[in-house]
């Protein structure tokens, strides 16, 4: 199964997992990127360098990031005008209101509001 983006990217969309993708299989939305499951060949370059651990396997999503993976399947059918392929090329500053991982585990809150925030495009 494809990588999954899950709800720790919402709100920080450090970009570096886009930089090293080999496929270009991350799509970008307005408060996070997610993975489109197509080309993504499962190859996990992305996961150890994203800062706040927001990507996984997908077969080994916690229970509680379960809809991202439809979400990120979701996102990356609609057109690339709203949602558009960030390539290797596509690394960006984060967003100003990036956090920590320390940060993030603490506001255990913030993934029931980044839920609404993940569908947002562009
Ligand atoms: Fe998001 Fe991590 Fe990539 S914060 S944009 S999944 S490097």
């Amino acid at each position: 199964m494809a990588y999954v983006v899950t709800s720790s990217c919402v709100k920080c969309k450090y970009t570096d997992c886009a930089e090293v993708c080999p496929v270009d299989a991350f799509r970008e939305g307005k408060y996070m990127l997610y993975i489109d499951p197509a080309p993504c060949i499962d190859c996990n370059a992305c996961v150890p360098v994203c800062p706040v651990n927001a990507i996984y396997d997908g077969e080994k999503v916690p229970e509680s990031e379960k809809e991202y993976i439809a979400l990120n399947a979701e996102m990356s059918l609609l057109p690339f005008e709203k949602v558009p392929i960030i390539g290797s090329d596509g690394k960006k500053d984060p967003l100003l209101t990036a956090r920590k991982i320390d940060e993030i585990k603490a506001n255990p809150l913030e993934k029931l509001l980044a839920l609404q925030l993940a569908r947002e495009t562009l």
